[in-house]
């Protein structure tokens, strides 16, 4: 064996999937009645994405769902998580849903039923339909109220076949990244936009749950997906202590607060207050914000490492989440953001496997006796195709090794984490990065839209077959 006696074994049930997002594989950007997303509009504007990129084809997913499907059987997964285009199946984010829009996803799950991979659907994982936002979009309480109307549409439509639903995905980059630093659809840049934001996703949440509830069968698990982070200050002085709760308190608890504990942190209340005055949380919505969860999504990259700055921090904020002169992190100017120690990824995030385990641990505390799935957690290289029409990445099995063993070192410390989903089943549309970051465990020609399964694919589908970690293959020599 490489580094332990024994290869770590998860629990018989244990779910071994990979996630993506609609806009980020499906294409068919214009098909079948499909209007604009935010995320069309913005990869639509000059200077928005690296080298201009957009999703009108992405990697054509929506012509080639079967294929993708039987690949992920051949490699061994036993789930999926994808995620659902409003604009596809709802148009302008109103009214009656579009049938054609809804059969694409019958369709699909169907398919994956018939491998025996169990579907687990987002409901919302970025792509705002463009009239939503042109009539005022997630600062507006209208928008939350819509997302309830579309859960409930395709909660009738795919109730009957998918057990796992997750709300939304990563709350606080539609919110931050949208609406505060920009770098995300919409890419408006206003604090007080993003904290309105916050707030009607959190809503949207409840009111989704609710609306999903009423329509589906019982046994049908719901979910969200966070982005919660592990912050580290970086110190521990009296400072950086405090420094690392501010952007804790903007990072994770405007979410988990009121939706596991039906409040926002008086502190997050306290350190925003010269931005907003939280007047648009009217009574009754934490109630409504607070539904009993069936399980909680995590996703994990990488952990921040935070210290009290001098003043406001000049330079780009090493944050992780791109180059913006304005902040995500409304009320929070005087800190000041650092790279982790540590080997990086593409992307430029430290490989921390044990964040993942801090993070678990967290929520076991937070929630306890909730069931957790890791809903994303991956890795970007520079993945190449070798002479012999193979992509061996050594590096993304060593991430994803050290991420598992993470996994399987929570569950032994009492944690009921039940899955994982490889972020990315395939090479994508990396949002602002566009096609540069690759983080699929399928290799994606952008010029044949050929699938490749990196070496990566092979060892995480013996992994999903086996229940237990392979072997991970020596480092390549440098
Ligand atoms: C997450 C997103 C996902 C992908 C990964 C790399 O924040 O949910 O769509 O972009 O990061």
């Amino acid at each position: 064996m490489s580094d332990a006696a024994q290869p770590a074994t998860f629990p018989p049930a244990f779910v071994w999937g990979a996630a993506t997002s609609a806009y980020q594989i499906e294409g068919a950007a214009r098909e079948n009645g499909r209007t604009p997303s935010i995320w069309d509009t913005f990869s639509h504007t000059p200077g928005k994405t690296a080298d201009g990129d957009d999703g009108d084809i992405a990697v054509d997913h929506y012509h080639r769902y079967r294929d993708d499907v039987a690949l992920m059987a051949e490699l061994g997964l036993n789930a999926y998580r994808f995620s659902v285009s409003w604009p596809r199946v709802q148009p302008t984010g109103r009214g009656p849903a579009v049938q054609v829009g809804l059969d694409f996803y019958r369709r699909l799950v169907d398919e994956l039923l018939a491998h025996g991979i169990k579907p687990a659907v987002t409901l919302y994982h970025w792509d705002l339909p463009q009239e939503l936002e042109d009539a005022g979009g997630w600062p507006e309480r209208d928008t939350a109220l819509r997302f309830a109307e579309y859960a409930q549409l395709v909660g009738e439509a795919l109730g009957d076949r998918v057990e796992q639903w997750i709300t939304l995905n990563e709350p606080w980059c539609s919110a931050f990244l949208g609406y505060g630093s920009g770098v995300h659809a919409p890419g408006r840049t206003d604090p007080v936009a993003a904290l309105r934001a916050a707030h009607h996703l959190n809503l949207a949440h409840g009111l989704g749950t609710s609306a999903l509830r009423s329509v589906m069968p019982t046994r049908n698990q719901v979910a969200v997906s966070l982005n919660s982070s592990v912050v580290r200050p970086l110190s521990h002085s009296p400072a950086d202590l405090d420094a690392a709760r501010r952007i804790d308190d903007l990072a994770n608890g405007v979410f988990h607060d009121p939706m596991l504990h039906g409040t926002y942190p008086a502190t997050l209340l306290a350190a925003t207050s010269t931005v907003t005055d939280w007047s648009y949380v009217l009574d009754g919505d934490l109630r409504t914000i607070q539904q009993p969860l069936d399980a909680l999504g995590l996703n994990y990259y990488t952990p921040m490492l935070v210290s009290a700055a001098d003043g406001v921090p000049d330079g780009p904020r090493a944050d992780g989440h791109g180059a913006s002169p304005f902040s995500p992190w409304p009320g929070a100017d005087d800190v000041a953001f650092h790279q982790a120690p540590g080997e990086r990824t593409e992307m430029g995030w430290t490989v921390d496997p044990d964040g993942l385990h801090e993070l678990i641990m967290r929520y076991v505390q937070e929630a306890p006796g909730l069931p957790l799935y890791i809903t994303e957690n991956g890795a970007a290289y520079e993945d190449e195709v070798d002479a012999g029409g193979r992509v061996h990445d050594p590096e993304r099995i060593a991430y994803l090794h050290g991420h598992l063993v993470a996994v399987h070192r929570a569950i032994t410390d009492g944690a009921d984490v039940r899955g994982y989903y490889l972020w990315s089943l395939m090479d994508n549309f990396e949002w602002a990065y566009g096609y540069a970051k690759r983080f699929g465990m399928v290799h994606v020609d952008y010029a044949t839209l050929e699938r490749t399964p990196k070496s990566s694919a092979r060892w995480y589908g013996e992994a999903a077959r086996t229940g237990a970690l392979p072997e991970v293959p020596a480092a390549p020599a440098v």
